[in-house]
Formats: C-alpha cells, structure tokens, sequence
C-alpha cells in the first residue's frame, strides 16, 4: 500500500489481520491521500503476522505480505510501528515487549493485555524510548483516552461511568426492545465482529473491567486488577427482569462505575448489570454504542458517545493512534506514552487504596424464583436479616407448585459485602429455586 515515494512512508507491521486488522487496512487503503495530506507521511503494511496463512479472508493481499510469527514483525527493523490487534495476554505481550524492547512504536487495541501487563509494559517503554499507544482498547471509536488525558486535563474525576461493552449492550437492547432471545442476539453480535474471540469475556463483563481498569489507571494512577473489583455480567437477565425494570421506569444496562473518594483516599472499580432511569441519557444509549460519563472538578460532567465495537469504529481508534506515532517520529514526545511520566509514579501510588466491599454502598433489585409453600416468604426474610440487608420493596407474583413463584425485592442502601454475602446464602436455600439475579440500582446525580 505505497501511497507516495515522494514523501517519508512510514513502515508498519500488523500483528493480527483479522475484524480489526482488515478494517484499519482497509481505511488505511481508502484515505491514503488524505492522510498524507493531513500527516504529511504515508503509511506502508509492510508484513502482516496471522496464525493461518491460507485462511480465505474479506481482503485479498500478495501471500508475501504475511508471515506466521509476530515476533518477526515486532523484531523486523524496517518497521517502525507494530500494531498488536490479535488479542489475548500470552503472544500478545511477548510481540509489544519485544518492539518495545527495540524503541519502537506500539499500537494496540487489547484492554486484556493493558489491564494485566500495563505496568510491566509501561515499563518497558520508558526504559528503551518506546511509545504504546491504545485509544482502541477502550469504547471503540470514542475518543476517550484522548479526552482523559488530554481535553480533561484540567480536571480530578470522582465519578467516571459508563456502557463500556458494545456486545452487552446490544444483547440487552435486543432483549429488551424485541424480546429476542439472549442466545440468538450473541451469535449476531458475533457475527457483526463485535464479541471477543472468547465470549465469556464480553457477557460475564469481564472485558467491561479490563476497559475500567486503563480509565482507572489514567484518570487515577493505579492500575487495579479485577480481583479487587466487583465484576458481574449479563447471561442470566431474563425477559422477567426487563418487564420489572419497564413497570418502574428502568433500562437495563451493563455498566462500569470508577468512584474515586479523595477526601478518604479510595478508589473503586465495578462491573454490575444496573437498572437506570429511563430518563438518563445513559439508559437510551442502545444497540452496539458505548457510553460514557466523566464527572471532573472543573469541567463538570461530560458525556460521550459512539459505537463500543465493530470493524470501523475500532479502526477509527488504531488509524488515530498510528497519527500520533507519526507525530512521535516526527520529534514529538508523548509523556504518558512513552512511560515517562506515569502516573503510577505519582505519590497517588503510594497511598491510594481500593476500597473494600464494606466500605461501598448501594441500593439492589433481587429476583429469585422460589417454592410456591407456604414459610417461603419468612426464610427469604430471615437470610436478608441475618445480613442486615433492609428492604424497600416486594412483589410475590403468583407461581405454582411445579415452577415457584417469582420474588422481587429492592432493598435499601447496603454494602457491597451484605449483599454479596446474602446472595451466597440465597443460593443454598433449600426453599430458593434458582441462582437470585441481582442488579445494582443505578443512581446517579446528572
Ligand atoms: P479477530 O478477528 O479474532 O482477529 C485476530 C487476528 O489475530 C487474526 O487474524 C488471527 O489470525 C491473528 N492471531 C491471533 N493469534 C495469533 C498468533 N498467536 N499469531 C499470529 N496471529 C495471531 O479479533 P479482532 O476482533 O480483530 O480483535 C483483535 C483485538 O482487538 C483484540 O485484542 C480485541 O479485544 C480488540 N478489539 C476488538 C474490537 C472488535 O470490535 N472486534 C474492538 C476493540 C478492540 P488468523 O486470522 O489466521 O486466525
Ligand atoms: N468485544 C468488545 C465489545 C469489543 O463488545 O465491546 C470492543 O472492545
């Protein structure tokens, strides 16, 4: 894909060539001209690294172009910007140490690999002069990274939140506005390149806390590991539950929430499927879309919005990224890109805790199906006071014998650790017929 020999051609290797790969290569191709214009560079895919070689794929390219190891890509001293877009934390973080290792620019769209070897990789980059860039990684074509760390850099962020899974969101959007069943609406999202190669990643919102993990880390300096987050997903939501959220005026929807309390020094990650009023903007961001909330001390709530996943708005991602590796290689520096200055360094590190789950708060909708006998009603109110979870509300829909009878309580404000702890002793009742689905109450001020 030579565009020009008249001007400085910039040479880049893909790791990966497969829904994102093709997609930033494709636009690559299409605007050449007007990159090399407004950058004035080219962009040349000098090599492509794939697992199958012979694989038929949606762009024909010369079988030269492709190899079958990354690391050749990574370690090719001809290319100057390694794109990592194959996903998962083993090759992946072997291929961007290595070009990192070399000084070279790295672009990546891998929020696993960020969330688990951000540090080391951060690391890396800073000791041999490299840059990784990763405006992909998280809310596809959004820009949020860049806002983060540039348009809001004025600001401190006590509350950032948001739809941060393009594959959850349209699954609970179809769920909710067509009653399409859950299993049908994931194998179109995986159809559509939205879902993850595994897709567990996406529906028990696992990934949505990889993507919180980096808005942690930039907005805050720390990187916090899930294991210290509250992560939940979206596989047992029914068509029961979004009747109940419609009846009192909620959509559902999967949504990261980074809280930071200065004044007690805490910060907080979760990951909860959450009833939010209609009325927010939030609850009618739909289909593949992300969204997300940044509350900042001088800017106030900002609000962004745009596709989560998908061959184009990801691309739109990488090619933003690979205009700022330009710019690096025209002479300019990238401080947080370049590890220099890392956040992490700050004396936030030092002293910044996770909160635990005693010391979070909120309010929760609980569904569970139980035996239709009666002394149901006196157990279920026995767990929720053996753990000093108060109640708000109770609907007993009718049941019979054979399939129980429906329960939904809201409760009051209760910790995290409560409500954990009595969704465990729901789940050995004997009285309680399946697994309680849990939502979190959103309530948010804006
Ligand atoms: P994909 O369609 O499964 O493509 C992965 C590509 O990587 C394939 O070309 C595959 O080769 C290649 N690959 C995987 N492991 C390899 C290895 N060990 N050696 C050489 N090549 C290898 O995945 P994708 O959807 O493009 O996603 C790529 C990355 O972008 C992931 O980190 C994902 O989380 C992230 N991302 C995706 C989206 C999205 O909407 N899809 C959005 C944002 C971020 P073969 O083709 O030969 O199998
Ligand atoms: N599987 C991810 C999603 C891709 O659905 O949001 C974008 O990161």
């Amino acid at each position: 894909m030579k565009i020009s020999k008249s001007k400085p051609t910039v040479k880049i290797g893909l790791c990966g060539f497969g829904v994102v790969g093709q997609g930033v290569w494709k636009h690559l191709e299409e605007k050449s001209e007007e990159f090399e214009k407004k950058l004035g560079s080219s962009f040349e895919v000098a090599k492509i690294a794939v697992r199958d070689t012979a694989k038929k794929r949606e762009i024909n390219l010369s079988p030269s172009v492709f190899c079958k190891d990354p690391l050749e890509v990574a370690n090719d001293p001809e290319i100057q910007i390694v794109c990592e877009l194959m996903g998962g934390t083993d090759v992946a973080r072997k291929v961007v140490l290595a070009a990192l290792a070399k000084g070279k620019i790295v672009v990546t769209a891998n929020k696993a690999l960020l969330c688990f070897h951000g540090k080391e990789i951060f690391e890396a980059a800073r000791v041999n002069g490299g840059h990784i860039f990763f405006e992909a990684s998280v809310a596809g074509g959004i820009p949020i990274i860049k806002a983060l760390r540039e348009g809001l850099i004025a600001n401190r962020f006590s509350l950032i939140y948001g739809i941060l899974n393009g594959t959850c969101n349209f699954i609970l959007t179809h769920m909710e506005k067509e009653g399409q069943p859950y299993e049908v609406i994931l194998d179109e999202a995986k159809r559509l390149g939205y879902a993850e190669a595994d897709e567990e990643l996406d529906v028990d919102g696992w990934d949505s806390a990889h993507k919180a993990s980096i808005l942690g880390f930039l907005a805050h300096g720390k990187w916090v590991s899930t294991d210290e987050m509250l992560v939940g997903g979206i596989r047992n939501i029914t068509q029961e539950d979004f009747a109940y959220a419609k009846k009192f005026g909620y959509s559902i929807k999967l949504l990261s929430v980074i809280t930071r309390d200065f004044e007690a020094d805490r910060l907080f990650i979760n990951v909860q499927p959450t009833l939010i009023s209609r009325r927010k903007v939030l609850a009618n961001v739909d289909e593949v879309y992300n969204g997300v909330c940044v509350c900042g001390d001088v800017v106030g709530t900002t609000f962004y919005m745009g596709e989560g996943a998908g061959q184009n708005a990801t691309s739109s991602a990488v090619i933003c990224d690979l205009a700022d590796a330009v710019s690096v290689l025209n002479g300019s520096k990238h401080p947080l890109f370049s590890g220099e200055i890392s956040p992490d360094e700050s004396n936030e590190e030092n002293t910044l805790k996770v909160s635990t789950l005693e010391e979070v708060t909120s309010k929760y909708y609980i569904r569970m199906v139980v035996k239709d006998v009666p002394g149901v009603l006196a157990k279920v109110a026995s767990v929720l006071s053996n753990h000093g979870v108060s109640v708000a509300s109770v609907l007993q829909q009718e049941g019979n014998q054979e399939k129980g009878a429906s329960i939904v309580l809201t409760t009051h404000k209760t910790t995290e650790q409560a409500i954990q702890e009595m969704v465990k002793d729901f789940e050995i009742t004997e009285s309680i017929l399946s697994s309680p689905v849990l939502l979190k109450i959103g309530e948010f001020e804006d």
